[in-house]
């Protein structure tokens, strides 16, 4: 069975309209398999016979748009941003929200939760007493943001990069699954936001976590999603990208700081500010 070239378009056509996703050609092997399930579920004999149906059916797109998203993640994924987190961000932080006491961090594109729950437990470890977090964990796919709301986790994602004294520490064995301790759960907020629109009211955050997503869209929607990012981080707040990620040549308001070697984006107006401080 294999996707024509007729249907991957239109499905090509729907995931860069609706999410700004960019499905090239070479990805048919990609679609195909997400879209199997749904074709058999459906009661479709092909996946060509499933793409017909989503045509005419609004929620067959919505599943497929769900279906058809990348949601690869792991704990402390690269361990650079994190281990940046520990000894330069939150470090800074502590000292300029003194006031307030209180830390907001946006992980956008947040998948199924590993990276909002990996500086949960960092903040966990390192807050001082009388302070509070606030951690936004937003994904397009309504999947993914229920599965961070459950906080469950399989085994084998377990495996992926979560140290053995975090697990015993903030987990809990249900049948083959571990949930997240509801400490934890109490930092994360989650919600479907698609990137690729408004963002829609946002308090102002000091660290937003934006990894490992740019890389499915086009320059244009880097650039524009780069440009909104300048709106809600604080003026002496970071941006994260991911390892194969940059601001570079897409948005000069940004500029790029070395922390180990993680690489940390700035607005440009705070490092004139915080220089001149
Ligand atoms: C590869 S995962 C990255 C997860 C996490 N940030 C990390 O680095 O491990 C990419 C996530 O981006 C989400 N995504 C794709 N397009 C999006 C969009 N337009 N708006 C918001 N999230 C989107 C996908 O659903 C997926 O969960």
């Amino acid at each position: 069975m294999s996707i024509s070239e007729a249907s991957f378009t239109v499905v090509a056509d729907l995931a860069k309209r609706e999410s700004a996703m960019v499905y090239d050609p070479g990805k048919e092997y990609l679609v195909e398999a997400r879209l199997l399930p749904l074709a058999r579920e459906a009661g479709c004999a092909d996946v060509d016979a499933y793409v017909a149906l989503m045509r005419r059916d609004p929620r067959e797109q919505a599943r497929a748009l769900d279906a058809l998203t990348i949601n690869e993640t792991s704990w402390f994924r690269d361990n650079t941003p994190y281990q940046a987190f520990t000894d330069v961000m939150l470090p800074e932080l502590l000292q300029r929200r003194a006031l307030t006491r209180t830390i907001r961090i946006w992980s956008a594109a947040c998948s199924s939760g590993q990276e909002a729950f990996s500086l949960a437990m960092l903040l966990d470890q390192h807050l001082p007493p009388g302070w509070s977090a606030h951690i936004l964990a937003t994904d397009i796919s309504p999947t993914m943001v229920e599965r961070v709301r459950a906080g469950r986790y399989t085994q084998v994602e377990m495996n992926r990069g979560l140290p053995a004294s975090m697990l015993v520490q903030h987990f809990t064995r249900v049948g083959t699954e571990w949930q997240v301790s509801d400490g934890l759960r109490a930092m994360v907020e989650a919600r479907t936001l698609n990137l690729a629109g408004p963002f829609g009211p946002m308090p102002t955050f000091d660290i937003v976590f934006l990894r490992n997503v740019l890389i499915y869209f086009e320059m244009e929607t880097k650039r524009d999603i780069l440009r909104r990012m300048r709106d809600v981080v604080a003026p002496d707040g970071y941006l994260l990208l991911g390892a194969t990620e940059t601001s570079l040549d897409l948005d000069e308001h940004w500029s790029r700081e070395p922390a180990g070697r993680a690489q940390l984006h700035r607005p440009v107006n705070a490092l004139t500010t915080l220089r001149g401080a």
